[in-house]
């Protein structure tokens, strides 16, 4: 899919890679423990971290309870945090010296709430159409059970995912 989306081999090898790193960074993550129950898991907040460091978002910049995830979770969601911190780069918060993400997570019940708020972005309008990066977004959080909500606020984009608990240990 990615391949069918690339306009030329250079920007082929461009997003692919990236989403590759996202997921190589997710699996260096993963710690195994072997005993009585086999289970590898990673941290919510080490994945976020891992993924919006390298633009320059301050670890403080995100909070929230420790949340364990699971492998397969923990590839779905680098994904996801790849294409939001590669659109805000592009268009949004963090292609501006000014601007910054704050991600917040909480457990409720049977559920983990994740926002995404950009701020500091300029004129920021709900596009009129919407690309691959979009489809992966949506696709791969369908996967785990979840579900997605954009706001397009002038300052930025806000964003609210909301999970299963369940499908998080995956
Ligand atoms: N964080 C953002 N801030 C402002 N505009 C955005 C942001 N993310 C996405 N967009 C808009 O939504 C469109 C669709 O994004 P996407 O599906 O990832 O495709 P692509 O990144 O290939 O353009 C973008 O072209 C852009 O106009
Ligand atoms: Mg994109």
């Amino acid at each position: 899919m990615t391949a069918r989306n690339a306009a030329t081999k250079e920007e082929l090898a461009e997003t692919l890679s990236g989403r590759l790193h996202a997921l190589s960074e997710a699996n260096g993550l993963i710690r195994r423990s072997f005993g009585d129950d086999v289970a590898a898991v990673a941290s919510l907040g080490d994945l976020v971290g891992c993924i919006l460091r390298p633009h320059g978002v301050a670890t403080s910049h995100l909070n929230g309870p420790p949340v364990a995830i699971g492998e397969q979770a923990a590839n779905h969601l680098a994904l996801v945090f790849h294409e939001l911190a590669t659109n805000a780069a592009k268009y949004g918060p963090l292609s501006r010296d000014k601007g910054t993400i704050d991600v917040t997570w909480s457990v409720d019940a049977d559920r983990l709430e994740i926002g995404w708020a950009e701020t500091g972005a300029e004129a920021v309008t709900a596009p009129t159409s919407t690309g691959f990066g979009t489809k992966l977004v949506e696709t791969t959080i369908e996967r785990i059970g979840g579900g997605i909500r954009r706001t397009w606020n002038p300052g930025g984009l806000s964003v609210v995912i909301s999970l299963p608990l369940a499908s998080l240990g995956r």
